[in-house]
């Protein structure tokens, strides 16, 4: 059986690479195998849970690369020389330069922790999106997974899912409500869906 090598890019606690891992022990992510786990940030928890799962992880940053460009070129350097066929972007704070995403078209794959185009974009991540939605006053909320291209955020959209806010919510709670309604339910199911297209275009047969 072949399947579509996957990259996870994290940068902090790492619960929807959890989620990934998760789903592909289940069987639900069939078309794809998570085969390495790149951090920019030293500290991630995401790290240790790579290593838990026994899945080989880098950790790059920009200030050890020395700036941007190096970062990108080093990172994709990793991915090529590991045959990389997908990139999701779980919780990956850093906004990729188009010299990134051209080199890896439809390739490349984002979980935001909102519905798009709402609370989106250059600025809008983490609990900022929360704290965004709650100061708008918006009933209604959710995630979305879609393709990464140059525009932040702007990609094409492959799936989302609404959560209701309710009175009260502080970002922390509707955070949490978010990821545990939305987000690691999508993020598994879209990567599943974009390997076996990958998977298909290849010529592969699984
Ligand atoms: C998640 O809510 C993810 O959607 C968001 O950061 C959190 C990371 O949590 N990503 C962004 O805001 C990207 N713009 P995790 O490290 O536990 O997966």
């Amino acid at each position: 059986m072949i399947k579509a090598k996957i990259a996870v890019l994290v940068s902090g606690g790492g619960t929807n690479l959890q989620a990934l891992i998760d789903a592909e022990r289940a069987g639900k992510i069939k078309s794809g195998e998570i085969v390495l786990v790149v951090s920019n940030s030293k500290t991630a928890y995401a790290l240790e849970r790579a290593k838990n799962g026994g899945i080989e992880s880098l950790c790059l940053t920009k200030k050890d690369c020395g700036g941007q460009e190096a970062f990108e070129q080093e990172l994709i350097e990793a991915l090529d020389t590991r045959g990389i066929d997908l990139v999701i972007l779980a919780g990956f704070m850093s906004i990729l330069s188009e010299a990134f995403t051209v080199h890896y078209p439809k390739r490349i794959i984002n979980i935001h922790p909102a519905l798009i185009p709402s609370f989106c974009g250059k600025g809008y991540y983490g609990l900022k999106v929360h704290e965004a939605a709650l100061q708008y006053g918006v009933k209604v909320t959710g995630a979305t997974v879609h393709y990464v291209n140059e525009i932040p955020d702007g990609g094409e959209i492959i799936l989302q899912k609404a959560v209701n806010i309710r009175p009260g919510d502080t970002p922390e709670v509707l955070q949490r409500r978010v990821m545990e309604q939305a987000e690691w339910k999508l993020l598994p199911r879209a990567a599943e869906l974009v390997c076996r297209r990958l998977v298909k275009e290849k010529g592969k047969t699984i």
